[in-house]
């Protein structure tokens, strides 16, 4: 794949077209000093311009330095090309003050008030220890060696500074971010993305997707927030559920993945049309039509998640699902009522349980080579 533009007024990885592979991290901060986590950025920026372009994350690499030296890069994306990475960093709650309630790099002030704790929703099942974090990197490549090996080493050039939190890797993109990709399918089997937000919808992006001039703070517009949330599917269960009422779940057909009652993936669902027994062809409570934006008044979100299988149970089950990750300009208007009324409401949750949660607030593109991640906000 071609190398992905890295500098720009939004970052990559957002409205680019999904690659097939994920490597998400979030990073604690172990330092309290504001001096190192500034230079940590840069060095972070200045390797990923790097890295996106298929270089080494050092101009020295992994062979030319001393011999005396570790390496400037770890080796293992030697003769591979770019596979389209991109690397998205986004800032969490933490950064700006600690779980302690400390303000160690005083930034407090500069908190958006968009990046406020996500509420507890009904069934949340979130472990501590894979939820959260001060600093998160989305790597999205279609070769998976490639996104880990710019994962890892933004993890080295950081030691010191932060350290890994938790990460997840996803293989086969559950979503579509643009009209020429065809639409993936997740672990139940159904079409995911069709109804998404993609790079092509202009003036709906900027309404939806990227936080504006006037949104405060001033060093977020042109970002975006990023949810992600780990959703384990008892896909066993899955498995022995009848075809009728899988779709009645999900409100889409399996095969062509088009709205019940309707024939084409991509006909706009009509909630009206009942089936002969006088009842509405996609249920009340049908996932895709309690998540629609009509119900949520026009609230819309760029989804990009990603299928994971992490081994199995120890239970004889797969541990697997779906690592969810939207983007939107105001999760407050956009992803929390969705999720609230999902929580609430989807009979899918009977197959599903949300085992962890992070929020990030991902600041504007990196413009030029003298310019880092969140250059504004320090
Ligand atoms: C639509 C699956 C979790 C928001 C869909 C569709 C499927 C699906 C198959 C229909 C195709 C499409 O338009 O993309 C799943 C699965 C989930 C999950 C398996 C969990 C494992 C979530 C969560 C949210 C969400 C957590 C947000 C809170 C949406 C939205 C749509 C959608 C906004 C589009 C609805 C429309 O406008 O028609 N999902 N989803 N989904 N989902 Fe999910």
């Amino acid at each position: 794949a071609d190398p992905v533009a890295f500098y720009g007024p939004h970052q990559a990885g957002i409205t680019t077209a999904m690659q097939d592979h994920l490597h998400f991290v979030a990073f604690d901060v172990v330092t309290t000093d504001r001096a190192k986590l500034v230079e940590l950025l840069q060095n972070w920026t200045a390797a990923t311009a790097r890295m996106t372009a298929g270089l080494e994350a050092g101009a020295l690499g992994a062979v030319r330095g001393p011999a005396w030296a570790p390496p400037e890069d770890t080796g293992e994306a030697l003769d591979l090309p770019a596979a389209g990475l991109t690397v998205t960093v986004g800032f969490g709650a933490g950064l700006f003050r600690d779980a302690q309630g400390r303000d160690r790099f005083g930034l407090a002030g500069r908190t958006p008030a968009a990046l406020a704790e996500l509420p507890k929703f009904p069934g949340d099942q979130l472990d501590p220890a894979i939820s959260g974090g001060d600093l998160c990197v989305q790597a999205c490549a279609n070769d998976p060696q490639v996104a880990v090996h710019a994962v890892r080493n933004l993890a080295r050039l950081g030691m010191g500074v932060v350290s890994v939190r938790w990460s997840q890797l996803g293989f086969g993109r559950t979503s579509v971010t643009s009209t020429t990709q065809t639409t993936p399918r997740n672990l139940f089997g159904f079409k995911d993305g069709t109804a998404n937000l993609k790079e092509e919808d202009g003036p709906l992006l900027d309404e939806q997707l990227w936080v504006a001039p006037g949104d405060g703070p001033e060093w977020m517009a042109g970002g975006s927030y990023l949810v992600s949330r780990k959703i384990r599917m008892l896909i066993e269960t899955w498995d022995r559920t009848p075809l009728a009422e899988q779709e009645a779940i999900v409100g889409r057909s399996k095969g062509v993945g088009a709205p019940l009652g309707l024939p084409n993936e991509h006909d706009e669902p009509d909630f009206t049309i009942r089936g002969d027994d006088g009842e509405p062809m996609i249920p009340e409570v049908a996932h895709a039509r309690l998540a629609h934006h009509t119900n949520h008044n026009g609230a819309r979100m760029l989804r990009r998640g990603y299928n994971f299988v992490d081994g199995s149970d120890g239970f004889g089950r797969l541990n697997a699902g779906l690592f969810f990750i939207s983007y939107q300009r105001d999760p407050r208007r956009q992803f929390v009522p969705v999720q609230q009324a999902l929580a609430r409401q989807d009979v899918m949750n009977e197959y599903i349980r949300h085992v962890s949660s992070g929020l990030f607030a991902v600041p504007p593109g990196v413009t030029a080579a003298d310019d880092y991640w969140g250059r504004k906000l320090f």
